[in-house]
């Protein structure tokens, strides 16, 4: 499959090569890791004009490092955005901006569902700065019309959200928050930039947990935020330098590299396997629901098609015993792994109430749309049949 247009190369060449010469170094085929803390200026005058940002050049790790600067480059090219900040985690990243972008006495509007330590960081972290957090359904723009005022300075919001897959109109969405003069926010981690490009849909930025699909692998905590240059500077300089702290190791961004060079493999397998367990557990007589936007029975299906090209790796569903047929299909799992995360080429599966999820009282679940007994699977690389035994037989044993 190729993306390529007029001189723009296509997304896995991309992925493969943009922004390394391997002959500006020693021809080494894969980019150089470097592994410094700290750079060495020639003269103290040098040292004072890198500091002053008018000399090119590396200070400190902290601020930047060559090889995560080459993975900045890349991830802000396939998001279709002027520049990326790459950081420690997801959550370094979702802080570091937000941090970064708000004040007392500014508004974030942000969808009902949100992964639970986004939920926890607006709620019990921000909201104690006099920043003031509204959750409203935001899978119908009209809400958004109706609640958004001056004081709203952030839309944010997932899609799909972790952990019901629920969908939000990215264009709609973005049409109404640029009319009242706020940004917008998407955390893309479920979808990556091969299935889905907010910025081209017109996001003002997007978040990554690059600890999931990213990375690839499962062997690292990474995230990183893509937007305008400008404000970037200040993400880099304020947010991430000085508040957060949220630095990604060059190690690290050097496996993500790696990673992303069979980003748009893995995606196509993620889905295959996710659309065959999904179509499994529909069909299946105690299955309550399973949300996943490939599935025609998905009720935004039609919008899963406009703007995600493919419907992705992670499902969610419900068991007619509830809570208690949940655990019993998640303790006699086999292959499927019970865990946290998602984005690996283990299949995993979690129960969000009870783990990732588990930041919201139960009261707070139920207003923000995340079932009790909802089991949320990531769909690995294994092959399709064997995890569809393991779904059977949990299931039987349910
Ligand atoms: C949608 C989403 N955003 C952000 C995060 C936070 O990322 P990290 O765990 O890399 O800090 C996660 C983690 O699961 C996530 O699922």
């Amino acid at each position: 499959m190729t993306e390529s247009s007029g001189t723009r190369k296509g997304f896995n060449t991309r992925a493969i090569h943009h922004a390394y010469d391997p002959y500006a170094g020693h021809g080494s085929l894969n980019p150089p890791l470097y592994l410094s803390s700290t750079y060495t200026f020639p003269t103290v005058e040098d040292g004072a004009a890198r500091f002053a940002g008018e000399q090119a050049g590396y200070v400190y790790s902290r601020v930047g490092n060559p090889t995560t600067h080459l993975l900045e480059q890349r991830i802000a090219d396939l998001e279709g955005g002027e520049a990326a900040v790459v950081t420690g985690s997801g959550q370094g990243a979702t802080t570091s901006l937000l941090w970064t972008l708000l004040a007392p006495g500014d508004e974030v509007i942000a969808d009902k569902t949100l992964y639970g330590c986004t939920f926890g960081f607006l709620n019990h972290g921000l909201a104690k700065f006099g920043v003031k957090i509204t959750h409203l359904d935001l899978t119908d723009p009209r809400n958004l019309e109706a609640a958004i005022g001056p004081q709203t300075k952030i839309v944010f919001f997932e899609s799909p959200a972790n952990p019901n897959m629920r969908l939000v109109d990215i264009p709609a969405i973005c049409a109404i928050a640029h009319r009242h003069g706020a940004l917008v926010v998407v955390d893309n981690t479920y979808c990556t930039p091969y299935l889905q490009r907010p910025i081209e849909l017109g996001a003002d930025y997007v978040l990554h947990s690059a600890t999931k699909y990213l990375g690839g692998h499962g062997d690292l905590i990474a995230g990183a935020i893509v937007g305008p240059q400008e404000p970037l500077l200040q993400v880099r300089f304020h947010g991430l330098k000085d508040m957060t702290g949220a630095v990604l190791s060059s190690q690290d961004a050097f496996l993500i590299l790696r990673g992303i060079k069979t980003l748009s493999l893995r995606m196509h397998r993620h889905s295959e396997n996710a659309q065959g367990i999904a179509e499994f557990l529909a069909r299946h007589p105690k299955v309550a629901v399973c949300h996943y936007p490939g599935l025609e029975s998905f009720p935004q299906r039609e919008l899963a098609k406009r703007q995600m090209k493919l419907p992705g790796g992670m499902l969610a569903f419900e068991l007619k015993g509830g809570i208690e047929a949940g655990r019993r299909f998640m303790n006699a799992l086999q292959l499927i792994t019970r865990a946290v995360s998602l984005g690996d080429a283990e299949s995993l599966a979690q129960h969000p109430a009870s783990m990732t999820h588990s930041f919201y009282t139960p009261e707070q679940r139920m207003e923000h749309l995340i079932a009790e007994g909802l089991v949320r699977i990531s769909a690995g690389l294994e092959d399709l049949d064997d995890l569809l035994a393991d779904v059977k037989q949990a299931l039987d044993a349910a």
